[in-house]
């Protein structure tokens, strides 16, 4: 056997900087291990929070046409779908209901059994480890389908929150681990602090939908969830996608307020904010990875356009990249089948 020797050659120049030919970023993606071996962000089961829609009604199971997979469940039903979200080792689920009765001041919506309410005690009564985060909101269940009280054309901001507190309280009494205020009131995450602090909830986190924009990609979840506003549109209290700095300020007034998660909404447009609050505040950030975005991968996927599975893991990867701690999406529970298959 012969050893081989390596010829040793003076080198042209010496340099104190790295570069080519001496670094060669190529040389880390040449094998699968390595790649994992030097890979900054990855996804987990532990990061999701699966949202549901319960109607009232028995033996309800039915899709929703924007958003397949994803279903409007009746109570009797939802047991199944939280031993087998549970199965699949998702953590959470967010839930929305669709009422039988809308009026003006929302009543279904702080009722002892309402949908929502009769929905968190099924879950928390079959698999008590699945966490319940409630929305607490009004557009599914006010006639006008504003997100507070109206009077005058226009949503009165402090008196919505007296019914925020009334709802959050009785979401609380009915089981929820969490309660997500999703109106975007100015003070909603104080008030609702201070009611659940009053009415024996103070271990209730809030998860505060801090920076919330009026965006268009909330329309497949309006039709399943019943909630276009009749008149107008949500311009005057959800956030100009235009304004990043005033997302900051949302997020900052929510964290002052007492918010133990901020969450911003939509993800996918609204990255450069999921990573300046991540900068800036050291506080859990969620994303929701609304029904537009889903209902947009979906369609591309159906088409052919697209490699579906390939490019919903890629997009959620950038919401963590960007700096999510957890996200909210429908597509949840293929993930977490795709992810335990790998
Ligand atoms: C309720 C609420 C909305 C969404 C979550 N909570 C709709 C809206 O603000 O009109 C949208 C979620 C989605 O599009 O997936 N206020």
């Amino acid at each position: 056997m012969t050893l081989t020797t390596i010829q040793w050659r003076p080198s042209d120049e010496l340099t104190t900087v790295a570069r080519f030919p001496t670094q060669r970023l190529r040389r880390l993606r040449r094998s699968e291990n390595l790649r994992r071996l030097v890979r900054e962000t990855t996804l987990s089961v532990d990061d999701f929070i699966y949202p549901l829609f319960v109607a009232h009604g028995h033996e309800v199971r039915d899709e929703i046409s924007s958003m397949p997979g994803n279903y409007h469940w009746s109570v009797d039903r939802l047991a199944g779908e939280g031993e087998a979200l549970s199965v699949l080792g998702i953590p959470a689920v967010m839930l929305f209901g669709l009422p039988a009765h809308k009026d003006e001041w929302g009543s279904e919506d702080y009722a002892d059994d309402g949908i929502v309410q009769q929905a968190t005690r099924a879950l928390k009564q079959a698999v008590p480890d699945l966490i319940v985060v409630t929305d607490v909101c009004m557009c599914e269940y006010t006639s006008h389908g504003h997100c507070g009280i109206v009077r005058d054309g226009e949503v009165q901001n402090d008196e919505t929150l007296a019914y925020y507190q009334r709802v959050a309280v009785s979401h609380a009494a009915a089981g929820a681990d969490i309660v997500a205020p999703s109106g975007m009131m100015d003070g909603q995450v104080a008030a609702i602090r201070a009611a659940l602090d009053a009415n024996g909830f103070p271990q209730t986190p809030i998860l505060a939908y801090a920076a919330k924009f009026a965006s268009s990609f909330y329309g497949p979840f309006r039709e399943a969830a019943d909630s276009p506003p009749q008149f107008g549109d949500r311009q005057p209290y959800q956030m100009d996608p235009a304004n990043g700095r005033e997302a900051l300020r949302e997020v900052e007034s929510d964290i002052a307020e007492g918010a133990d998660i901020v969450m911003i909404k939509p993800a996918l447009a609204y990255l450069d904010i999921i990573r300046q609050t991540r900068d800036r505040y050291d506080v859990p950030i969620a994303a929701y990875n609304v029904s537009g975005e889903y209902a947009m991968v979906k369609a591309a996927g159906r088409n052919g356009w697209i490699d579906e599975q390939k490019v919903t893991l890629e997009l959620l990867t950038s919401i963590k990249r960007a700096g999510a701690d957890m996200i909210l999406s429908y597509h949840a529970k293929e993930v977490a089948r795709w992810l335990r298959a790998a």
